[in-house]
Protein backbone atom coordinates (compact mmCIF):
# COMPACT_ATOMS: atom_id res chain seq x y z
CA UNK A 1 0.00 0.00 0.00
CA UNK A 2 1.18 3.55 -0.72
CA UNK A 3 0.33 4.60 2.65
CA UNK A 4 3.57 4.92 4.54
CA UNK A 5 2.13 4.82 7.80
CA UNK A 6 3.62 8.61 9.49
CA UNK A 7 2.28 9.75 12.22
CA UNK A 8 0.38 13.00 12.52
CA UNK A 9 3.79 14.24 14.22
CA UNK A 10 6.20 12.42 11.52
CA UNK A 11 3.86 13.97 8.81
CA UNK A 12 4.36 17.71 10.29
CA UNK A 13 7.63 17.32 10.52
CA UNK A 14 7.99 16.73 7.12
CA UNK A 15 6.18 19.60 5.98
CA UNK A 16 8.27 21.59 8.55
CA UNK A 17 10.98 20.80 6.49
CA UNK A 18 9.32 22.72 3.51
CA UNK A 19 6.54 25.26 4.89
CA UNK A 20 7.60 27.68 7.63
CA UNK A 21 4.81 27.91 10.53
CA UNK A 22 0.86 27.41 9.65
CA UNK A 23 0.75 24.77 12.72
CA UNK A 24 -2.49 24.99 12.22
CA UNK A 25 -2.89 23.97 8.72
CA UNK A 26 -0.45 21.29 8.95
CA UNK A 27 -1.93 19.26 12.07
CA UNK A 28 -5.23 19.51 10.22
CA UNK A 29 -4.01 18.01 7.33
CA UNK A 30 -1.18 15.52 9.32
CA UNK A 31 -4.54 14.17 11.07
CA UNK A 32 -6.64 13.68 8.46
CA UNK A 33 -3.97 11.69 5.97
CA UNK A 34 -3.69 9.48 9.81
CA UNK A 35 -7.24 8.92 9.77
CA UNK A 36 -7.05 7.04 6.23
CA UNK A 37 -4.19 4.43 7.25
CA UNK A 38 -6.75 3.91 10.47
CA UNK A 39 -9.58 3.56 8.29
CA UNK A 40 -7.56 0.96 6.01
CA UNK A 41 -6.81 -1.01 9.61
CA UNK A 42 -10.45 -1.29 11.32
CA UNK A 43 -12.69 -3.56 10.56
CA UNK A 44 -13.78 -3.88 7.09
CA UNK A 45 -17.49 -3.16 7.72
CA UNK A 46 -16.49 -0.26 9.73
CA UNK A 47 -14.10 1.00 7.28
CA UNK A 48 -17.03 1.92 4.80
CA UNK A 49 -18.73 3.63 6.87
CA UNK A 50 -16.14 6.12 7.70
CA UNK A 51 -16.07 9.03 5.70
CA UNK A 52 -12.88 12.04 5.32
CA UNK A 53 -12.65 15.15 6.85
CA UNK A 54 -12.96 17.45 4.32
CA UNK A 55 -10.92 20.50 5.35
CA UNK A 56 -11.12 24.09 4.10
CA UNK A 57 -7.71 26.65 4.26
CA UNK A 58 -8.77 30.06 4.99
CA UNK A 59 -5.81 32.49 4.46
CA UNK A 60 -4.66 35.52 2.17
CA UNK A 61 -2.74 34.62 -0.96
CA UNK A 62 0.56 33.75 -0.90
CA UNK A 63 0.57 31.66 2.42
CA UNK A 64 1.12 28.41 1.85
CA UNK A 65 -2.38 26.87 1.17
CA UNK A 66 -1.65 24.93 -2.18
CA UNK A 67 2.04 24.42 -0.93
CA UNK A 68 0.52 22.20 1.74
CA UNK A 69 -1.72 20.14 -0.10
CA UNK A 70 0.82 19.39 -2.54
CA UNK A 71 3.64 18.49 -0.02
CA UNK A 72 1.01 16.46 1.77
CA UNK A 73 0.03 14.59 -1.24
CA UNK A 74 3.94 14.02 -2.19
CA UNK A 75 3.97 12.49 1.59
CA UNK A 76 2.00 9.55 0.71
CA UNK A 77 2.13 9.27 -3.28
CA UNK A 78 -1.37 9.94 -3.55
CA UNK A 79 -2.66 10.80 -6.63
CA UNK A 80 -3.78 14.56 -5.82
CA UNK A 81 -5.15 16.85 -8.31
CA UNK A 82 -5.22 20.61 -7.69
CA UNK A 83 -8.64 22.10 -9.76
CA UNK A 84 -9.90 25.85 -9.13
CA UNK A 85 -13.57 25.62 -8.18
CA UNK A 86 -14.07 28.98 -10.38
CA UNK A 87 -13.28 27.10 -13.27
CA UNK A 88 -16.28 25.94 -13.37
CA UNK A 89 -18.43 28.76 -13.67
CA UNK A 90 -16.41 30.19 -16.54
CA UNK A 91 -17.77 30.49 -19.82
CA UNK A 92 -16.25 27.78 -21.86
CA UNK A 93 -16.89 24.92 -19.09
CA UNK A 94 -20.43 25.67 -19.55
CA UNK A 95 -22.48 22.24 -18.72
CA UNK A 96 -19.14 20.84 -18.51
CA UNK A 97 -20.03 18.76 -15.36
CA UNK A 98 -17.41 18.61 -12.28
CA UNK A 99 -16.98 15.35 -12.22
CA UNK A 100 -13.96 15.49 -14.89
CA UNK A 101 -12.18 16.49 -11.71
CA UNK A 102 -12.74 13.52 -10.84
CA UNK A 103 -11.77 11.83 -14.11
CA UNK A 104 -8.46 13.53 -14.30
CA UNK A 105 -7.77 12.64 -11.07
CA UNK A 106 -7.79 8.62 -12.06
CA UNK A 107 -5.34 9.96 -15.04
CA UNK A 108 -3.24 11.32 -13.12
CA UNK A 109 -3.19 7.97 -11.06
CA UNK A 110 -2.91 5.97 -13.92
CA UNK A 111 -0.24 7.87 -15.26
CA UNK A 112 1.58 7.52 -11.40
CA UNK A 113 0.89 3.99 -11.24
CA UNK A 114 2.47 3.28 -14.97
CA UNK A 115 5.49 5.17 -13.52
CA UNK A 116 5.81 3.09 -10.95
CA UNK A 117 5.33 -0.16 -12.99
CA UNK A 118 7.97 1.15 -15.66
CA UNK A 119 10.37 1.83 -12.61
CA UNK A 120 10.04 -2.05 -11.45
CA UNK A 121 10.52 -3.70 -15.29
CA UNK A 122 13.32 -0.78 -16.04
CA UNK A 123 15.94 -3.93 -15.23
CA UNK A 124 14.42 -6.81 -16.37
CA UNK A 125 13.39 -4.17 -19.41
CA UNK A 126 17.09 -3.26 -20.60
CA UNK A 127 18.41 -6.24 -20.27
CA UNK A 128 16.16 -7.14 -23.03
CA UNK A 129 17.03 -3.66 -24.73
CA UNK A 130 20.63 -5.06 -24.31
CA UNK A 131 20.19 -8.17 -26.22
CA UNK A 132 17.90 -6.89 -29.34
CA UNK A 133 20.78 -4.43 -29.46
CA UNK A 134 23.24 -7.17 -29.84
CA UNK A 135 20.94 -8.52 -32.60
CA UNK A 136 21.44 -5.23 -34.50
CA UNK A 137 25.17 -4.75 -34.19
CA UNK A 138 25.95 -8.33 -34.55
CA UNK A 139 24.38 -9.50 -38.24
CA UNK A 140 21.71 -12.03 -37.46
CA UNK A 141 23.18 -16.08 -37.77
CA UNK A 142 23.01 -17.32 -41.47
CA UNK A 143 20.95 -19.97 -40.03
CA UNK A 144 17.97 -17.59 -38.62
CA UNK A 145 18.14 -15.64 -41.70
CA UNK A 146 15.24 -16.45 -43.89
CA UNK A 147 15.44 -16.68 -47.61
CA UNK A 148 12.19 -14.48 -48.09
CA UNK A 149 13.58 -11.43 -46.81
CA UNK A 150 16.66 -11.45 -48.66
CA UNK A 151 14.28 -11.98 -51.78
CA UNK A 152 12.40 -9.52 -50.13
CA UNK A 153 9.12 -11.89 -50.29
CA UNK A 154 7.19 -13.08 -47.02
CA UNK A 155 5.96 -15.79 -48.76
CA UNK A 156 8.92 -17.56 -48.95
CA UNK A 157 9.73 -20.23 -46.92
CA UNK A 158 12.31 -20.14 -44.06
CA UNK A 159 15.56 -22.48 -45.51
CA UNK A 160 17.70 -23.65 -42.67
CA UNK A 161 21.64 -23.34 -43.56
CA UNK A 162 23.40 -25.63 -40.45
CA UNK A 163 25.80 -23.84 -38.57
CA UNK A 164 29.05 -26.23 -37.88
CA UNK A 165 29.66 -25.82 -33.96
CA UNK A 166 32.35 -23.80 -34.54
CA UNK A 167 30.97 -21.25 -36.69
CA UNK A 168 28.15 -21.44 -33.20
CA UNK A 169 31.03 -21.37 -30.98
CA UNK A 170 32.67 -18.08 -32.67
CA UNK A 171 29.49 -16.45 -33.15
CA UNK A 172 28.87 -16.46 -29.35
CA UNK A 173 32.53 -14.99 -28.57
CA UNK A 174 31.81 -12.08 -30.52
CA UNK A 175 28.66 -11.23 -28.83
CA UNK A 176 29.82 -11.54 -25.82
CA UNK A 177 32.76 -9.64 -26.50
CA UNK A 178 30.41 -6.92 -28.20
CA UNK A 179 28.08 -7.12 -25.21
CA UNK A 180 31.65 -6.38 -23.33
CA UNK A 181 32.01 -2.95 -24.99
CA UNK A 182 28.36 -2.18 -25.06
CA UNK A 183 28.25 -2.31 -21.65
CA UNK A 184 31.36 0.04 -21.41
CA UNK A 185 29.70 2.37 -23.40
CA UNK A 186 32.28 1.98 -25.97
CA UNK A 187 29.86 1.65 -28.42
CA UNK A 188 27.53 4.50 -27.25
CA UNK A 189 28.52 6.74 -30.74
CA UNK A 190 27.84 3.70 -33.37
CA UNK A 191 25.00 3.83 -35.68
CA UNK A 192 22.57 1.33 -36.12
CA UNK A 193 19.39 1.31 -37.35
CA UNK A 194 16.31 0.76 -36.01
CA UNK A 195 12.35 0.99 -36.84
CA UNK A 196 10.67 4.10 -34.88
CA UNK A 197 7.65 4.86 -34.34
CA UNK A 198 6.79 8.55 -35.49
CA UNK A 199 4.92 10.77 -32.51
CA UNK A 200 1.68 11.02 -33.94
CA UNK A 201 0.69 14.58 -34.75
CA UNK A 202 -1.12 16.20 -32.47
CA UNK A 203 -2.94 19.56 -33.56
CA UNK A 204 -5.47 18.75 -35.40
CA UNK A 205 -6.28 15.98 -32.66
CA UNK A 206 -6.50 18.36 -30.37
CA UNK A 207 -9.55 20.32 -31.50
CA UNK A 208 -11.11 17.41 -31.66
CA UNK A 209 -10.86 16.60 -27.84
CA UNK A 210 -11.58 20.06 -26.29
CA UNK A 211 -13.88 20.32 -23.64
CA UNK A 212 -16.96 18.33 -22.91
CA UNK A 213 -15.92 15.19 -24.89
CA UNK A 214 -14.52 13.24 -22.51
CA UNK A 215 -17.24 13.99 -20.10
CA UNK A 216 -19.02 11.24 -22.35
CA UNK A 217 -16.26 8.47 -21.45
CA UNK A 218 -14.63 8.81 -24.11
CA UNK A 219 -10.88 9.64 -25.41
CA UNK A 220 -11.71 10.86 -28.92
CA UNK A 221 -7.55 11.61 -28.98
CA UNK A 222 -6.94 8.06 -28.57
CA UNK A 223 -9.72 6.78 -30.77
CA UNK A 224 -8.62 8.56 -33.79
CA UNK A 225 -4.76 8.20 -32.57
CA UNK A 226 -5.70 3.92 -33.26
CA UNK A 227 -7.67 4.62 -36.19
CA UNK A 228 -4.74 6.28 -37.74
CA UNK A 229 -2.13 3.81 -38.74
CA UNK A 230 0.97 4.29 -36.11
CA UNK A 231 3.34 5.44 -38.62
CA UNK A 232 7.11 3.62 -38.87
CA UNK A 233 10.48 4.68 -39.88
CA UNK A 234 13.66 3.20 -40.26
CA UNK A 235 16.02 5.99 -38.73
CA UNK A 236 19.43 5.74 -38.18
CA UNK A 237 20.50 6.34 -34.58
CA UNK A 238 23.13 6.14 -32.17
CA UNK A 239 23.80 3.22 -29.93
CA UNK A 240 22.94 5.23 -26.85
CA UNK A 241 20.02 6.74 -27.88
CA UNK A 242 18.77 3.26 -29.21
CA UNK A 243 19.11 1.59 -25.97
CA UNK A 244 16.77 4.21 -24.58
CA UNK A 245 14.52 3.79 -27.13
CA UNK A 246 14.48 -0.14 -27.41
CA UNK A 247 14.08 -0.42 -23.30
CA UNK A 248 10.74 1.97 -23.42
CA UNK A 249 9.69 -0.20 -26.05
CA UNK A 250 10.13 -3.28 -23.90
CA UNK A 251 8.94 -1.30 -20.45
CA UNK A 252 5.86 -0.75 -22.58
CA UNK A 253 5.45 -4.25 -23.59
CA UNK A 254 6.28 -5.63 -19.63
CA UNK A 255 3.66 -3.91 -18.06
CA UNK A 256 0.30 -5.15 -17.50
CA UNK A 257 -2.09 -2.60 -18.24
CA UNK A 258 -5.11 -4.44 -16.78
CA UNK A 259 -3.26 -4.10 -13.50
CA UNK A 260 -2.32 -0.89 -13.75
CA UNK A 261 -5.52 0.20 -14.22
CA UNK A 262 -7.10 -1.52 -11.61
CA UNK A 263 -4.00 -0.29 -8.95
CA UNK A 264 -4.82 3.11 -9.82
CA UNK A 265 -8.48 3.11 -9.75
CA UNK A 266 -8.05 1.53 -6.37
CA UNK A 267 -5.13 4.06 -4.79
CA UNK A 268 -8.03 7.04 -6.31
CA UNK A 269 -10.57 5.37 -3.77
CA UNK A 270 -8.63 4.80 -1.13
CA UNK A 271 -5.96 7.57 -1.47
CA UNK A 272 -7.13 10.29 -3.49
CA UNK A 273 -6.81 13.74 -2.55
CA UNK A 274 -8.31 16.64 -4.10
CA UNK A 275 -7.59 20.35 -3.80
CA UNK A 276 -10.67 22.43 -4.26
CA UNK A 277 -8.69 25.78 -4.87
CA UNK A 278 -10.57 29.32 -4.46
CA UNK A 279 -13.64 27.84 -3.46
CA UNK A 280 -14.59 31.44 -2.36
CA UNK A 281 -14.91 32.55 -5.73
CA UNK A 282 -18.20 30.05 -6.17
CA UNK A 283 -19.68 31.51 -2.79
CA UNK A 284 -22.57 33.71 -4.02
CA UNK A 285 -25.25 34.09 -5.79
CA UNK A 286 -26.64 33.89 -9.19
CA UNK A 287 -23.47 35.63 -11.22
CA UNK A 288 -24.39 39.13 -12.61
CA UNK A 289 -22.97 39.22 -15.72
CA UNK A 290 -24.74 37.09 -18.75
CA UNK A 291 -23.40 33.17 -19.37
CA UNK A 292 -21.24 32.47 -16.82
CA UNK A 293 -22.76 29.13 -14.61
CA UNK A 294 -24.50 29.96 -11.48
CA UNK A 295 -22.22 30.00 -8.99
CA UNK A 296 -24.57 28.00 -6.83
CA UNK A 297 -25.04 25.74 -9.28
CA UNK A 298 -21.34 24.66 -9.06
CA UNK A 299 -21.99 24.43 -5.42
CA UNK A 300 -24.77 22.27 -5.83
CA UNK A 301 -22.59 19.99 -8.55
CA UNK A 302 -20.11 19.67 -5.96
CA UNK A 303 -22.09 17.78 -3.74
CA UNK A 304 -22.69 14.21 -4.36
CA UNK A 305 -18.98 13.87 -5.24
CA UNK A 306 -17.95 15.39 -2.21
CA UNK A 307 -20.69 13.30 -0.31
CA UNK A 308 -19.56 10.06 -2.42
CA UNK A 309 -21.00 9.00 -5.81
CA UNK A 310 -20.03 6.42 -8.37
CA UNK A 311 -18.39 8.24 -11.46
CA UNK A 312 -18.01 6.97 -14.77
CA UNK A 313 -14.47 7.15 -16.25
CA UNK A 314 -12.92 5.12 -19.24
CA UNK A 315 -10.69 3.41 -16.84
CA UNK A 316 -14.10 1.70 -14.69
CA UNK A 317 -16.43 3.08 -12.57
CA UNK A 318 -14.83 5.42 -9.53
CA UNK A 319 -16.25 5.94 -5.86
CA UNK A 320 -15.88 8.87 -4.36
CA UNK A 321 -16.52 8.07 -0.86
CA UNK A 322 -13.05 8.04 0.39
CA UNK A 323 -11.22 10.80 -1.85
CA UNK A 324 -9.90 13.64 0.73
CA UNK A 325 -11.04 17.27 -0.21
CA UNK A 326 -8.90 19.73 1.30
CA UNK A 327 -10.60 23.48 -0.31
CA UNK A 328 -9.12 26.69 -0.10
CA UNK A 329 -9.88 30.64 -0.32
CA UNK A 330 -9.16 33.80 0.68
CA UNK A 331 -12.72 34.42 1.57
CA UNK A 332 -11.66 38.67 2.20
CA UNK A 333 -14.91 39.64 1.72
CA UNK A 334 -16.78 36.44 2.44
CA UNK A 335 -17.12 33.92 4.87
CA UNK A 336 -17.43 29.64 4.81
CA UNK A 337 -20.69 30.40 6.25
CA UNK A 338 -21.37 31.63 2.86
CA UNK A 339 -21.42 28.77 0.86
CA UNK A 340 -24.89 26.52 1.02
CA UNK A 341 -25.58 24.76 3.92
CA UNK A 342 -25.15 21.31 2.51
CA UNK A 343 -21.62 21.87 1.30
CA UNK A 344 -19.99 23.61 4.44
CA UNK A 345 -21.46 20.29 6.38
CA UNK A 346 -19.31 18.47 4.01
CA UNK A 347 -16.23 20.68 4.98
CA UNK A 348 -16.04 19.80 8.96
CA UNK A 349 -12.46 20.98 9.42
CA UNK A 350 -11.68 24.54 9.56
CA UNK A 351 -8.00 26.04 9.42
CA UNK A 352 -7.39 29.61 9.04
CA UNK A 353 -3.51 30.15 8.07
CA UNK A 354 -1.15 33.04 9.68
CA UNK A 355 -0.08 36.07 7.34
CA UNK A 356 3.14 35.99 6.93
CA UNK A 357 5.58 38.46 8.37
CA UNK A 358 9.24 39.61 8.88
CA UNK A 359 10.13 37.11 11.11
CA UNK A 360 8.68 34.67 8.56
CA UNK A 361 10.10 35.51 5.60
CA UNK A 362 13.97 35.29 7.08
CA UNK A 363 12.87 32.01 7.75
CA UNK A 364 11.36 31.01 4.34
CA UNK A 365 14.20 32.25 3.07
CA UNK A 366 16.93 30.20 4.89
CA UNK A 367 15.17 27.16 6.13
CA UNK A 368 13.22 25.07 4.02
CA UNK A 369 15.01 22.54 1.69
CA UNK A 370 14.12 24.21 -1.33
CA UNK A 371 14.90 27.61 0.08
CA UNK A 372 15.07 30.76 -2.20
CA UNK A 373 18.42 31.70 -1.15
CA UNK A 374 19.82 28.01 -1.09
CA UNK A 375 18.45 28.36 -4.94
CA UNK A 376 19.68 31.25 -5.89
CA UNK A 377 23.57 30.25 -4.51
CA UNK A 378 23.35 27.23 -6.43
CA UNK A 379 21.83 28.59 -9.77
CA UNK A 380 24.96 31.11 -9.65
CA UNK A 381 27.46 27.85 -8.31
CA UNK A 382 26.57 26.58 -11.92
CA UNK A 383 28.56 29.92 -13.25
CA UNK A 384 31.52 29.81 -10.63
CA UNK A 385 30.08 32.47 -8.08
CA UNK A 386 30.35 31.90 -5.23
CA UNK A 387 27.44 33.71 -4.09
CA UNK A 388 26.60 34.21 -0.16
CA UNK A 389 24.78 36.92 1.79
CA UNK A 390 25.10 37.99 5.31
CA UNK A 391 22.51 37.57 7.90
CA UNK A 392 21.43 41.23 7.98
CA UNK A 393 20.80 40.56 4.22
CA UNK A 394 18.42 38.27 4.52
CA UNK A 395 16.56 40.34 7.38
CA UNK A 396 17.22 43.37 4.76
CA UNK A 397 15.23 41.58 2.08
CA UNK A 398 12.77 40.10 4.64
CA UNK A 399 11.56 43.67 5.79
CA UNK A 400 11.78 44.89 2.33
CA UNK A 401 9.14 42.07 1.72
CA UNK A 402 7.00 43.05 4.38
CA UNK A 403 6.82 47.12 3.68
CA UNK A 404 6.16 45.90 0.62
CA UNK A 405 3.22 43.90 0.97
CA UNK A 406 1.99 46.39 3.52
CA UNK A 407 1.94 49.09 1.39
CA UNK A 408 0.94 47.96 -1.76
CA UNK A 409 -0.52 43.90 -2.34
CA UNK A 410 -0.37 41.42 0.44
CA UNK A 411 1.18 38.76 -1.70
CA UNK A 412 2.83 36.79 1.29
CA UNK A 413 5.45 34.75 0.11
CA UNK A 414 5.15 35.23 -3.39
CA UNK A 415 6.64 38.88 -2.50
CA UNK A 416 9.76 37.18 -1.88
CA UNK A 417 10.39 36.41 -5.48
CA UNK A 418 9.74 39.46 -7.08
CA UNK A 419 12.14 40.94 -4.31
CA UNK A 420 14.85 38.44 -4.71
CA UNK A 421 14.99 38.81 -8.57
CA UNK A 422 15.12 42.87 -8.50
CA UNK A 423 18.05 42.23 -6.27
CA UNK A 424 19.92 39.82 -8.37
CA UNK A 425 19.24 40.68 -12.03
CA UNK A 426 22.31 42.36 -12.25
CA UNK A 427 24.49 39.40 -10.85
CA UNK A 428 22.05 37.20 -12.56
CA UNK A 429 23.05 38.70 -16.16
CA UNK A 430 27.05 39.66 -15.64
CA UNK A 431 27.54 35.88 -13.58
CA UNK A 432 29.62 34.35 -16.46
CA UNK A 433 31.64 37.51 -17.35
CA UNK A 434 32.46 38.44 -13.71
CA UNK A 435 36.04 38.44 -12.43
CA UNK A 436 35.97 37.99 -8.85
CA UNK A 437 33.63 34.92 -8.27
CA UNK A 438 33.01 35.97 -4.81
CA UNK A 439 30.00 38.02 -3.96
CA UNK A 440 28.61 38.48 -0.18
CA UNK A 441 25.09 40.70 -0.65
CA UNK A 442 25.07 42.60 2.68
CA UNK A 443 22.45 44.82 3.89
CA UNK A 444 24.03 47.88 1.96
CA UNK A 445 23.55 46.08 -1.10
CA UNK A 446 20.32 45.01 -0.84
CA UNK A 447 19.56 48.59 0.35
CA UNK A 448 21.16 50.07 -1.94
CA UNK A 449 19.10 47.78 -5.02
CA UNK A 450 16.16 48.44 -3.58
CA UNK A 451 15.31 51.36 -1.42
CA UNK A 452 14.59 53.85 -3.84
CA UNK A 453 12.22 51.16 -5.62
CA UNK A 454 10.65 50.69 -1.83
CA UNK A 455 10.56 54.37 -1.66
CA UNK A 456 8.27 54.72 -4.41
CA UNK A 457 4.80 53.04 -4.52
CA UNK A 458 4.03 53.44 -7.67
CA UNK A 459 7.70 52.32 -8.90
CA UNK A 460 7.18 49.29 -6.11
CA UNK A 461 4.12 48.32 -7.74
CA UNK A 462 5.31 48.08 -11.09
CA UNK A 463 8.91 46.04 -10.33
CA UNK A 464 8.18 44.51 -6.97
N1 LIG B 1 4.62 29.33 4.96
C1 LIG B 1 5.42 29.19 3.91
N2 LIG B 1 6.62 28.61 4.03
C2 LIG B 1 7.44 28.46 2.96
N3 LIG B 1 7.13 28.86 1.73
C3 LIG B 1 5.95 29.44 1.55
C4 LIG B 1 5.03 29.63 2.61
N4 LIG B 1 3.94 30.23 2.13
C5 LIG B 1 4.15 30.39 0.82
N5 LIG B 1 5.36 29.92 0.46
C6 LIG B 1 5.90 29.94 -0.89
O1 LIG B 1 5.20 30.90 -1.67
C7 LIG B 1 4.71 30.36 -2.87
C8 LIG B 1 3.21 30.52 -2.95
O2 LIG B 1 2.57 29.71 -1.98
P1 LIG B 1 1.23 28.92 -2.25
O3 LIG B 1 1.18 28.52 -3.67
O4 LIG B 1 1.10 27.85 -1.26
O5 LIG B 1 0.18 30.07 -2.00
P2 LIG B 1 -1.36 29.95 -1.70
O6 LIG B 1 -1.55 30.14 -0.24
O7 LIG B 1 -1.90 28.71 -2.29
O8 LIG B 1 -1.88 31.24 -2.45
P3 LIG B 1 -3.13 31.44 -3.46
O9 LIG B 1 -4.28 31.81 -2.60
O10 LIG B 1 -2.67 32.57 -4.32
O11 LIG B 1 -3.31 30.18 -4.21
C9 LIG B 1 5.13 28.93 -2.92
O12 LIG B 1 6.16 28.81 -3.84
C10 LIG B 1 5.62 28.60 -1.54
O13 LIG B 1 6.78 27.83 -1.60
MG1 LIG C 1 -2.92 28.38 -4.09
Amino acid sequence: MNNSGLTPRQIVERLDSHIIGQGEAKRAVAIALRNRWRRQNVPEELADEISPKNIIMIGPTGVGKTEIARRLAKLDNSPFLKVEASKFTEVGYVGRDVESMVRDLVELSVNMIKAEEQENVQAKAAEIAEERLLDLLLPPRPAERKVGEMLDDPQQETIEIPLSEEQVKRQDATREKLRKLLQEGKLDERLVELEVSEARSGPMIEIFSAAGMEDMGLNIKEMLGNMMPQKKKRRNVKVSEAREILAAEEAQKLIDMDKVTKTALDRVEQSGIIFLDEIDKIVGGESQHGPDVSREGVQRDLLPIVEGSNVNTRYGMVRTDHILFIAAGAFSGTKPSDLIPELQGRFPIRVEMDSLGKEEFIRILTEPDNALIRQYTEMMATEGVELTFTDDAVEQIAEVAAIVNERTENIGARRLYTIMETLLDDISFDAPDLEDKKIAINARYVEEKLDNIVEDEDLSRYIL
